[in-house]
């Protein structure tokens, strides 16, 4: 495909109140990642000149794309004098001749999916889907054939409300085109906004030819409100989830299953059911047990779970890490914590043992420190390390002890115990039996 050929307009500078958020609309999260991002993913196959709008929460919306992509135009839309969609092309310029223009709020689009847009010499080519409960979109009035105009929800009369062709969203319009109806959009209507989807029916009565192009609605749907953000999260984990499959991952019920679009795998690997991994996490040759959760962190040759966490900034390599361990912010090589243990802001060392119930104190209510522990060490079940504390290689420590030494040296046993007492018949008597 030549990149050079299209430019390509990304609206996104609403608010969206229909989410009922203070974030904008364009910044809510679907696996992982803004719905903008998904958007300019798919826009960067086809096309070198990608302009996003922006105006509500700009800093935060710019910061957002820049944080992924690097050659992306910024233009702000004044949002006070023009609102509205078209409004949202006054500032616009673009390099090519031909411009495709997409709603913000489209995640589910893909590269493939617009090829339709690019293969048309209409001057107008527009996206329209037939939807049986229609609401929220605008309706497509098609007469004699040809589309005449599109009218908003909150503009259309009864008959028109009844209409179930929609527009999608998603426009190719030539630059000339733009050039000559974006100035002249009025905002005569209920929202008292320029419409993009004016210039279609200005276009229309000037003689112009619009295409309508019937895309699928799993590629084309709007994301107006958490309930749809909801349904285009399911989609994007669908397609994910099937990516990593066909790449060779095992999932068992992956309906149960939630990983994020950051996520990559290498080599054999299986994932149990309920399991979620999120962020930039790595893994590679492992096998996560049900129900364990791992967040940015890296997992090679080992395995974890059922129903462990690893929590972001975690390494495990060649380790075994059992039911309810948490790890965060720790590097585990050669490791078994078989489990119930906290283990943060550590290094645990090559042939280490830990044994249930063992607790790194990593924090003293004001800061954070570190616990090193060296190669075939055996942290005995129940014990407690003060952080900060280095435990050298070759070391003990005896069950249910309190290291608070900062340092035990190579080759010791560490033990902190009160002698037991037992007291005779102490039960018969307490009871009275
Ligand atoms: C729009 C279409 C509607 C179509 C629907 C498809 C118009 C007038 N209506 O309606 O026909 O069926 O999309 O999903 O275009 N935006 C701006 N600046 C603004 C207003 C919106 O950049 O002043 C951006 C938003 O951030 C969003 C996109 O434009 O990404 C669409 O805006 P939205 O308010 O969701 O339009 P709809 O009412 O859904
Ligand atoms: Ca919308």
């Amino acid at each position: 495909m030549n990149k050079n050929r299209i430019s390509i307009v990304i609206l996104a500078a609403g608010k969206g109140s229909r989410m009922k958020s203070s974030k904008a609309k364009v910044l809510h999260t679907i696996c992982g990642r803004e719905m903008l991002y998904y958007i300019i993913k798919a826009s960067r196959e086809i096309s070198d000149d990608i302009t996003v709008v922006i105006a509500h929460q700009k800093d935060a919306v710019q910061k957002a794309v820049s944080s992924y992509f690097d050659d992306i135009n910024f233009v702000t839309q004044d949002d006070i004098n023009f609102p509205g969609t078209g409004g949202a092309m006054k500032n616009v310029s673009v390099k090519n001749e031909k411009v495709l223009v997409l709603n913000g709020d489209m995640p589910l689009i893909c590269a493939e999916a617009l090829d339709g847009f690019l293969h048309n010499d209409s001057d107008i080519v527009m996206s329209i889907f037939d939807l049986p409960d229609p609401d929220g979109y605008g309706r497509v009035i098609i007469e004699n054939g040809e589309v005449k105009k599109i009218v908003e929800q909150k503009d259309a009369s009864k008959v028109e409300l009844s209409v179930t062709t929609v527009n999608a969203g998603i426009y190719a319009f030539t630059k000339e085109v733009l050039d000559k109806y974006i100035p002249l959009l009025s905002n005569d209507n209920a929202q008292k906004e320029y419409y993009l989807t004016d210039v279609i029916s200005m276009a229309r009565a000037d003689g112009l030819s619009v295409s309508p192009l019937l895309v699928d609605e799993e590629h084309f749907r709007g994301v107006n409100s958490k309930k749809d953000l909801s349904v285009a999260e399911e989609i994007m984990q669908d397609r994910i989830k099937t990516k990593w499959m066909e790449a060779g991952v095992r999932m068992q019920l992956p309906s149960t299953i939630y990983i994020e679009e950051g996520v990559t795998f290498e080599g054999e690997c299986i994932v149990e059911n309920g399991c979620r991994i999120t962020g930039s996490s790595k893994i590679i040759n492992s096998h996560i047990k049900a129900h364990s959760v791992i967040e940015d962190s890296i997992v090679k040759n080992s395995d974890v779970g059922p129903l462990a966490h690893l929590r972001p900034a975690s390494e495990l390599e060649d380790t075994h890490v059992g039911n309810f361990v948490e790890v965060k912010k720790s590097t585990l090589k050669g490791v078994k914590a078989g489990h119930l243990s906290y283990i943060g802001d550590a290094t645990v060392d090559e042939g280490t043992n830990i044994g249930a119930g063992v607790i790194t104190c990593n924090y003293d209510g004001i800061k954070k420190y570190q616990t090193i522990i060296g190669k075939n060490v055996f942290v005995g079940s129940d014990s407690q390390l003060v952080a900060p504390v280095t435990i050298e290689d070759d070391v003990m420590i005896a069950a249910g002890t309190t290291v608070t030494s900062g340092k035990v040296e190579s080759g010791s046993l560490a033990i902190s115990r009160t002698k037991l007492r037992t007291i005779k018949d102490f039960y018969y008597k307490f009871f009275k039996k």
